[in-house]
């Protein structure tokens, strides 16, 4: 098992605890995501790096079919012994190995989770019109590695049509996460 699995397997040991706040950029860009309730069930939606899948399971509520993705076998376990989950497939999956593929989802929702070398291939893993939202740290976290710099998710996601884009200033406890939600043009 590799160091950054175990490190998140102890972190979703303890599963019972409710679900994480759904992401910002998600509550406030609903207008952006696709489809209308009938088209939605056969509409492909990825929580990428989904911990215990609070967005994933937001976005099942709205009617897609979810895949859940993350590194750690307990954070998956978690959601698939959820009684009330609507998420379609969760899957342990290492990113960094297994990618997602080409034109393969409608929706994408990343939070909390950077992995530079993974954006040209989130990217391509939207469907013409398939719609990104993106938010993590600008601030607040002790590894910097984990940060994103001043406009930086603007100029990862450059080949994506930009819908919208906020870079608050800190909150009162230091922490900032930068939103941004895209759309894929062809
Ligand atoms: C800060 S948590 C965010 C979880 C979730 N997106 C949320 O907002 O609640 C980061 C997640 O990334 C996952 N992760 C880290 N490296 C990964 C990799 N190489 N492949 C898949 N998941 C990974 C971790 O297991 C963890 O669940």
């Amino acid at each position: 098992m590799s160091e950054i699995s175990s490190k998140w397997n102890e972190r979703y040991a303890n599963s019972g605890h409710p679900l994480p706040a759904v992401a910002d950029v998600l509550l406030k860009g609903e207008h952006w995501l696709p489809g209308t309730a009938s088209e939605r069930p056969s509409m492909a939606a990825l929580d990428l790096a989904c911990g215990r899948a609070a967005n994933g399971e937001w976005l099942a509520q709205r009617g897609f079919h979810v895949s859940a993705w993350d590194i750690s076998k307990n954070a998956i376990a978690d959601i698939q012994q959820r009684p009330a989950s609507r998420v379609a497939v969760a899957q342990v999956r290492d990113l960094e190995k297994q990618p997602p593929l080409p034109h393969s989802f409608d929706v994408i929702i990343v939070c909390r989770f950077l992995d530079r070398t993974l954006c040209q291939a989130i990217c391509e893993a939207l469907k013409p019109g398939g719609i990104l939202f993106y938010q993590t740290f600008t601030h607040g976290l002790s590894n910097p590695d984990f940060l994103l710099r001043s406009n930086e998710l603007l100029s990862l996601f450059a080949s994506l049509s930009i819908l919208e884009y906020h870079e608050p200033e800190p909150d009162e406890s230091g922490k900032a996460e930068a939103r941004l939600i895209a759309r894929r043009q062809d």
